[in-house]
Parts: C-alpha cells; sequence; structure tokens
C-alpha cells in the first residue's frame, strides 16, 4: 500500500543553506564531529545508554541494558531495575530545593468582556505532589484499584490531567488517555481494547468560546464498555446538560473531600519493564491500535531529550502547545518535563481565542524560554499576518522545536526570524507515538550542528537511522527512500506485546517489510546525514499533524446505510499540511440530495471525531478499480487536488495505462458535473 506522491512538503528543499548561531559557540559542533561522536555511541551503545540511564534515579539498579522480551522485536530495557515515574517527577523535587518552584502554570480559555483577570492556576511542585498523592489515595483505597488495573481519561487540557496521570503511574495502574476532540466511538473502542474500569473525565471544557461536552459524550461511549464500573467527574465548567445519576458518576472532588491533604501513598516499584501507559494510534489497517509504553525505557529516551533536543535548564519556562490527547504531550507536556524539574505553561483553548494573538501573549506574558509547537499552527498564523506576533515581546525565548509534521522551509524562516528574532535554534523534532521520544532532531543541549530550514537533522546519539530502497538497501544522499531505525531504543513499544494483545500486528506492521523498524515514513538523507522527512508513504494521513487512517474513515463511510462504498485519500492543504478526501458510492435506494454530504460529514464527526472531516466529498458512481478490482487512488488524489494524473506508466498497481485513462476521465467527468462538494 504505497502512495506515489506525498507532497506535504512543496517547497524546494535546500540541502545546503547552512545557518550557525554564533551566540551558540559553546555548543556548536562541524558535521564531521557530530559523526564521530554519534558513532562512538554507537559502537558502544549498552555502555552509552546505561550512562544516560544512570543519571536517573532508581530504587533498584538495572542489571542488564536490554535484552529481547518473549515476542519477537520487542525488547526489554533496563532489566532488573525499579523506579517509579510520578516519583521521578515529583518526589525526587519535593526533596530538594525546588519544592516550591512552579512546576505548572495553567491559563483557562474564557476572557471575559467585562475585563475580569484570567483564570489563571499555579501549582508548585509541592502543590503537585499533595495533589497526586491524594487522588492515588482515592484510587487505590476508594476506587479499589490495584497494579495492572486500567482506567481510561477523556480529559480535555486542565492541571488535572497531568495529576491523574501521575496518581496512575504512581500506583502502577496502566492508563490511556483519550483526546478530548474524539467522538464518543472512538472514545469506546479505545475504552473497550484497554478494557478500562473507570473513566475520568470533566463536566465540559471551553474551546473558542463555547463549552464541550465530556461528560455527554463519556456516558454514550460506556454504554457499550461493560468494563467500566463508573464515570468520574472532574469539576471544569460547573454544569453538565444532562443529569448526574449517582449510580453511574462521581464527582473527584466528593472522593477527595475527606481525604487528608497530608494523604501519603508511597510510589509502587515499577518494573522498568512494567507499563506505564498504552497510546492509540491510526495505521493502514483495522481500528487503532494501543502501543504500550513501558516505564524504564520510556523515562530514559525523555531524560535525554529534554536535556539534549531541548537544553533543559532550571530557569526556563517551557511550553509545548500539543494538546496531551497525543503522545507529543504525554511526553513531553508532562512526563519529560516534570521529570526535568521544569516550569512549565499549560492552556486549555485555542490560539485564536478571542484574538490571533492569545498564543504570543502567552509568551510574554509569562516569559516562555523555550517553545515547542507545530507547522500547521505556524502556517495558520503566517497567514494571519505578523502584526499579531510583533505586537509582542517574545524575547525570552531562546529555543524553539516543532513536530508532528514535515516543516516547509517557509514556516521555519517564519518561526525562527519573526518569533524567535534569529537568536533561537530552530528545529523540527521527528518522532511517532510508537517511539515514545525524539528520534532525530538537532541537539542544541548538546553539540550543534549547522540548522538547514526544513530539515529533521541528523539523529540523537545512541540512535541509527537509515533510509532504504524498496529491497532495504540504503539509497544515495539526496535520493528519497524510507525511513527505518536500525536498532532498538529506549522508550520503543514495550513489553509484553509492544501492540497491546497483538504481537502479530505489531511485527506485521513494523517489522514484516524491512528487517528493521519501518516508520512508514518517505525520507531523504543529504549529504551531511541530515533526514528529511518527506511524508507518509502509507495510507495514513497527517491532517494538522494527527495521524488518520484512510480506513478508519472509509470503514466509518461505508457504516452509514446509504453508503455502498468509499475510497478516502489525501490532499494537500495549505495549512493543514494535508485534508481528507472522499470518495463515496451511494447505494441505489439512497436518497440523492444535497444534503447527503452535510449527513456524511456529521457522520464521520460522530464516528471519529472533527479532526476526520472530509474536505471534500465527491458522491460518483463508481470508484474507479483495477481488473484485480484494487482501488486507483492516484487517480483520486490527482483529481481532488485539480492535477492532471501525470506518468501513468508509473503507477505502482497493476493497471494498465488504458484503463487509468479511461478511469481517470470517467471520474473527471462525474465530478465535474456536480459531484463536487
Ligand atoms: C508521524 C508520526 C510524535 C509526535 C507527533 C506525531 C510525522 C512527526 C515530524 C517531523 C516530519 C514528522 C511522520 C511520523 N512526523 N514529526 N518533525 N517532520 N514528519 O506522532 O501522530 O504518531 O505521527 O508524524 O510522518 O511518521 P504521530
Amino acid at each position: 500500500m504505497s502512495r506515489s506522491q506525498p507532497e506535504p512538503v512543496r517547497e524546494t528543499l535546500n540541502f545546503d543553506e547552512r545557518i550557525v548561531l554564533e551566540h551558540w559557540s559553546h555548543r556548536n559542533t562541524s558535521v564531521k564531529d557530530y559523526w564521530a561522536s554519534h558513532s562512538a555511541t554507537l559502537e558502544r551503545f549498552e555502555e552509552f545508554w546505561a550512562s544516560v540511564a544512570k543519571e536517573l534515579e532508581w530504587f533498584k539498579p538495572f542489571s542488564k541494558v536490554m535484552e529481547p522480551g518473549e515476542y519477537p522485536n520487542v525488547y526489554k530495557w533496563f532489566v532488573g531495575g525499579k523506579l517509579n515515574m510520578s516519583y521521578l517527577c515529583l518526589d525526587r523535587h519535593v526533596k530538594s530545593w525546588r519544592k516550591n518552584k512552579v512546576a505548572i502554570v495553567w491559563e483557562g480559555e474564557p476572557v471575559k468582556d467585562s475585563g475580569e483577570p484570567l483564570e489563571v492556576r499555579v501549582l508548585t511542585y509541592y502543590d503537585m505532589w499533595r495533589y497526586v498523592n491524594r487522588v492515588a489515595y482515592v484510587m487505590k483505597e476508594k476506587l479499589g484499584l490495584k497494579k495492572g488495573d486500567r482506567v481510561a481519561f477523556y480529559m480535555p487540557m486542565v492541571p488535572e490531567l497531568p495529576v491523574l496521570m501521575l496518581a496512575a503511574a504512581r500506583i502502577g495502574v496502566t492508563f490511556t488517555q483519550v483526546f478530548s476532540g474524539f467522538s464518543a466511538e472512538a472514545l469506546a473502542s479505545r475504552i473497550s481494547d484497554l478494557g478500562a474500569r473507570y473513566v475520568f473525565t470533566t463536566d465540559g471544557y471551553y474551546r473558542r468560546g463555547k463549552i464541550l461536552r465530556t461528560k455527554e459524550i463519556t456516558d454514550d461511549a460506556v454504554k457499550t464498555c461493560p468494563t467500566v464500573e463508573k464515570i468520574i467527574l472532574i469539576r471544569r465548567v460547573g454544569q453538565t446538560e444532562t443529569p448526574i445519576d449517582p449510580a453511574k458518576h462521581t464527582y473527584l472532588d466528593d472522593l477527595l473531600a475527606d481525604v487528608s491533604p497530608t494523604a501519603y501513598v508511597p510510589p509502587e516499584e515499577m518494573d522498568s519493564t512494567d507499563i506505564l501507559y498504552v497510546i492509540y494510534t491510526s495505521g493502514t489497517t483495522g481500528k487503532p491500535k494501543g502501543i504500550i509504553h513501558d516505564t524504564g525505557g520510556y523515562a530514559v529516551i525523555l531524560h535525554a531529550t529534554m536535556k539534549w533536543v531541548f537544553d533543559i535548564k532550571d530557569e526556563d519556562i517551557y511550553w509545548c502547545t500539543a494538546d496531551i490527547g497525543w503522545v507529543t504531550g504525554h511526553s513531553y507536556i508532562v512526563f519529560g518535563p516534570l521529570m526535568s524539574g521544569a516550569s512549565i505553561i499549560m492552556y486549555e483553548g485555542a490560539p485564536d481565542y478571542p484574538a490571533p494573538d492569545r498564543w504570543w501573549s502567552i509568551i510574554e506574558r509569562y516569559g516562555v524560554t523555550i517553545f515547542y509547537t507545530s507547522p500547521t499552527a505556524v502556517r495558520a498564523f503566517m497567514r494571519m499576518g505578523a502584526g499579531y506576533v510583533t505586537r509582542h515581546d517574545l524575547s525570552t525565548l531562546r529555543l524553539i522545536h516543532s513536530v508532528g509534521e514535515p516543516i516547509n522551509p517557509a514556516a521555519w524562516k517564519w518561526l525562527f526570524e519573526l518569533v524567535g528574532g534569529g537568536r533561537c535554534p530552530v528545529g523540527s523534532t521527528w518522532w511517532m507515538t510508537e517511539t515514545g521520544g525524539i528520534l532525530i532532531s538537532h541537539t542544541p543541549g548538546l553539540m550543534l550542528v549547522p540548522l538547514k530550514p526544513g530539515t529533521n537533522g541528523p539523529p540523537i546519539p545512541g540512535v541509527e537511522v537509515d533510509v532504504v530502497d524498496e529491497d532495504g538497501k540504503p539509497v544515495p544522499n539526496g535520493v528519497k527512500g524510507y525511513l527505518i531505525v536500525k536498532r532498538p531504543w529506549p522508550g520503543m513499544p514495550g513489553p509484553p506485546t509492544g501492540m497491546l494483545g497483538d504481537p502479530e500486528r505489531y511485527n506485521l506492521v513494523y517489522f514484516s517489510r524491512f528487517r528493521y523498524f519501518f516508520t512508514g515514513d518517505y525520507a531523504i538523507k543529504d549529504g551531511d546525514g541530515y533526514v528529511w522527512v518527506l511524508g507518509r508513504s502509507d495510507e495514513v494521513l497527517k491532517v494538522a499533524g494527527h495521524r488518520i487512517g484512510t480506513y478508519e474513515l472509509e470503514s466509518a463511510l461505508v457504516s452509514h446505510p446509504y453508503v455502498a462504498e468509499s475510497a478516502v485519500v489525501g490532499a494537500p492543504d495549505d495549512v493543514k499540511g494535508e485534508v481528507p478526501i472522499a470518495y463515496v458510492v451511494l447505494k441505489s435506494d439512497a436518497p440523492h440530495t444535497p444534503q447527503i454530504r452535510d449527513e456524511l460529514r456529521r457522520w464521520i464527526r460522530e464516528r471519529i471525531g472533527a479532526i476526520a472531516e472530509p474536505k471534500s466529498i465527491f458522491i460518483v458512481s463508481k470508484l474507479p478499480k483495477t481488473r484485480s478490482g484494487k482501488i486507483m487512488r492516484r487517480i483520486m488524489r490527482a483529481l481532488a487536488t485539480g492535477k492532471p494524473i501525470g506518468d501513468v506508466t508509473t503507477l505502482e498497481d497493476e493497471a494498465a495505462v488504458e484503463e487509468v485513462k479511461i478511469a481517470y476521465e470517467a471520474l473527471l467527468k462525474e465530478i465535474g458535473e456536480g459531484g463536487r462538494s
């Protein structure tokens, strides 16, 4: 299932534009020296990762760096070691001078016309430690949760989300956090797959001035989830649309009411290989899969990358603009930064609410020094105009990274010049839900090789990647190929099965194509060995950085009573990088009304969530297929982007050239005749 033309990056890439920041001279390194020390880390691979791991506090030291697990391609990291993530994020700091240091500054979205002050909550490490202990007490003593039990969080961006994650980690309860923008059905499938005993959610939250109803969506979701004993509600908006049913709902506040303010729950001594959490992500087939992250390996990759990639220091005010619903937020809002003892910013709402300068005003008001954001956000801001940025003082910023999708050189330059004032290293950190932490990036906290607009840079120390052809042979520099990771790394999908309950699928998806871990990405390596990830090579879309399988959209569409068949492809989009375009064949008895497209959009929002809504829906009488029944996606992509199909002789499927042309003409005619919306 390969895509012939991914084009999230549509600007010319310049492999030779090198930018060196003079004031970073303490770390500036030539490419040659970087690779020399990088090779040294690979030569003494285990020793190297052991030395990084030893910087953490272990209850019991590990006896072995790495060994194969019970299933193929699943590895055990830091075997024999015992540690606890909540201890690393809180107790360690509370025992130090950081006790009263600010851990989280949280800002709510609403801005009132009356000029009332913004809603801000400041939690020190001590506050967090107290709160997490009390919540862990509730989980353990009142909800009867014990090590190995499972819970789901369907939480928006409120401080209680990190509190819940750390409380679960403290007592060894496996959690999954589901993005608060997902639908009831998407939530239900994750709760069931995990077998969660409780779902924690809020009574609602604010987004672009509206209240969104997490409680009601959760009520809907749990109807099909027999393992759920109760929904635990966190108060955010102070009201619910539907009544509270004491048999089903309990407020966390009420459970906490009689818990001592000094409640203490000893952190569970977790094996390094024990599960910390499960996170669901989309692949090319089937339902979203649960990726397992272990405790020790994951802690080590986060510790390493907070230092090397983010150069985190005690003086920093760190802000990652992601939502904690995605892996970025797990790793680089909650666990990584708190392990580092950083002060972090958390913002509840939309970047452009009430005006497009909200983010820049946050940077100015809190003096943010490290900023981690996404290319989609940057491109959206670029459109709104420089004025929203330049009216704010961003001079505190010293380091910027982006993540989630390729950053086009123009967006990189905008970040570098306008936001970073030409002072800040700006990187594009490559990683995936599966990798747990950043694997390819500039490392301004360690050694800094010259920056290049749009590149991901070299792999971090201790990580070996390559770009290969169909046969797994390295491609020459400058030639497009497939990105693979050549050695296991700490933070990789964890034992026992990598993918929850499905070791076969884990191996099929990542290890069946090449001998090594296959990322699914197309990439180019330049003459300096920098990696330039170009986009997905498979039927996975990156829409505004969010990962959506076209298969998921297609199954949602065909589950609609009117839909006979559907095919979804990605089309380039100037802001979101890529957007879904759907081709739909209706059943013969379906009403052919103009409203059908709105109905299908609503359907997708309800099955998956608003992020998956197709940009255009084409109603067609049949999908272009080869004689063997394979859908000719390239034709649909060409039409969706208003481009000619191009050189059909390079089509990867077995369609004859003539057949492709006929299918193209037929589809063109149909959508030209009003099939488009
Ligand atoms: C896919 C993984 C891990 C953070 C959020 C995304 C793309 C991610 C970059 C980057 C180019 C990138 C890849 C990857 N991607 N970061 N800096 N440059 N592409 O996690 O949802 O699991 O998606 O995002 O295509 O395979 P994810």
